[in-house]
């Protein structure tokens, strides 16, 4: 078995005692720097690993080419340019098969994630809190990379968490697309164990179109894959 394997295998088993903390993962250097392999190359990290157990690196946000773009209801986003390259063709594809989506949240600042720990805490309680909402530092929502969407069904928007898991068959149309657009889901559901998170089917993340495949291909979580790579 190889090195990395057994590592995460241990973890794994550690991490059922503590079902949504991802104690499995060793601590990785932050020194890394990988382009998407479809990216522009613009000097970030498109596999940065943020998480529980990540934080983002220090000098990550300063770098990251940001631009602002509108969703259809008017609300304004700053998202990474690649990324938003890319959601905006999956966006369009989807469309062409009648399901709209739309841009929910995106970046976020380590000011704004504090806001909706507290909007949260007060909405929902902390224990919802530790399976939905990272803490500020934590979120990959810093990186620009991710993206939450909301969906536009019949001229209603949808964009509560619960109203959103129970679209089970649009999410099940949408899903399939993600990887050839260069994104996963990064939240998937039975695998809290290893991400630390509950079931997010709204919750996707720019990893560039070769790596979004690969991942998909072997079904494992973005945990998973950069053990394996770092292995
Ligand atoms: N919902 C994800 C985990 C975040 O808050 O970053
Ligand atoms: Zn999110």
């Amino acid at each position: 078995m190889l090195k990395s394997k057994k590592i995460l295998m241990a973890m794994v088993t550690a991490c059922m005692l503590t079902p949504i903390m991802p104690t499995y993962l060793p601590v990785l250097g932050t020194n890394h720097v990988w382009a998407a392999e479809d990216g522009q190359a613009s000097g970030i990290d498109y596999l940065v690993l943020v998480n529980k157990m990540h934080k983002l690196p220090a000098d990550y946000e300063a770098k990251v080419p940001l631009v602002t773009a509108k969703n259809s209801m008017g609300r304004e986003f700053q998202v990474e340019r690649d990324t938003y390259a890319h959601f905006v063709q999956l966006r369009e594809a989807l469309l062409k098969q009648g399901i709209q989506i739309e841009m929910d949240s995106i970046y976020r600042s380590v000011a704004r994630q504090q806001e909706i720990v507290k909007e949260f805490t007060e909405k929902y309680g902390e224990d919802y809190v530790k399976k939905y909402v990272a803490v500020p530092g934590y979120s990959e929502h810093h990186t620009g990379l991710a993206v939450d969407i909301c969906l536009v069904v019949d001229g209603k928007v949808i964009d509560d968490n619960d109203e959103m898991i129970a679209q089970k068959d649009i999410f099940a149309r949408i899903h399939p697309l993600l990887a050839d657009y260069g994104f996963i889901l990064r939240y998937p559901q039975g695998q809290e164990n290893i991400t630390g998170y509950s079931y997010e089917p709204w919750h996707f993340r720019y990893v560039g179109k070769d790596v979004a495949k690969e991942i998909c291909r072997r079904g494992v979580t973005f945990e998973e894959y950069i053990v394996a790579r770092k292995g």
